[in-house]
C-alpha cells in the first residue's frame, strides 16, 4: 500500500462515521440505484444492516496496519457473503457505490488523494473477500 493510504483513509473515515446513519442510508440508495437487482439479497432491517456495514468498515480501517489480524476476519466475511448470494462482480458495484457515498459525504474533502487511497483499500478488502469465497 502507498504510505499515505492508511492515514488518508483513517482520517476521512472519522468524518464519515460522524454521520454514520446518513452515510449508510446514502450508500444503499446509491447501491440500489446502480443495480436494483441487488435489493432482494438484503433480507433484514436496512438500518441495522447499515450499522453492521459501517462497523465492519470502521474495524477494517482501524486494522489496516495489522493485516495478520484483519485478513482472516475479511476471509470469513467473504465466505459468509457467498452464502448471501453475493457474486464476485457485485464487489465492483459496491465499491463504486461506496466511493460515490464518500464523495457525497466528504465534499471538498474527497480529494484525488483520498479517492486513490479508498480505491486501494476497498480493492484490497474486496480481493481478500472474493478469493476466500472462491476457495471455500
Ligand atoms: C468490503 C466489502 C463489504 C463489507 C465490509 C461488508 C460488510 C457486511 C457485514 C458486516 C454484514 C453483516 C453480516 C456478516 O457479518 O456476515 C454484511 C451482510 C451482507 N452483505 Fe456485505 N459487505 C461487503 C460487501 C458486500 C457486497 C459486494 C455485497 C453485494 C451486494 C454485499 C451484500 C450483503 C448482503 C446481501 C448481506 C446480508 C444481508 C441480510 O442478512 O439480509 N456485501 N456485509
Amino acid at each position: 500500500m502507498h504510505p499515505d493510504t492508511i492515514p488518508l483513509v483513517q482520517t476521512s473515515w472519522k468524518k464519515v462515521s460522524a454521520i454514520a446513519p446518513q452515510a449508510s442510508a446514502l450508500f444503499y440508495q446509491n447501491l440500489f440505484a446502480a443495480d436494483p437487482s441487488l435489493r432482494p439479497l438484503f433480507k433484514g432491517d436496512m438500518a441495522e444492516q447499515g450499522q453492521k456495514l459501517m462497523h465492519m468498515i470502521g474495524a477494517a480501517v482501524n486494522k489496516l496496519n495489522d493485516l495478520p489480524t484483519l485478513v482472516p476476519i475479511l476471509q470469513s466475511l467473504g465466505q459468509r457473503h457467498s452464502g448471501y448470494g453475493v457474486q464476485p462482480a457485485h464487489y465492483q458495484t459496491v465499491g463504486a457505490a461506496l466511493l460515490l457515498t464518500l464523495e457525497q459525504g466528504l465534499g471538498d474533502g474527497f480529494t484525488p488523494a483520498v479517492k486513490a487511497a479508498w480505491t486501494e483499500v476497498y480493492g484490497v478488502m474486496a480481493n481478500v473477500m472474493v478469493e476466500a469465497a472462491v476457495e471455500a
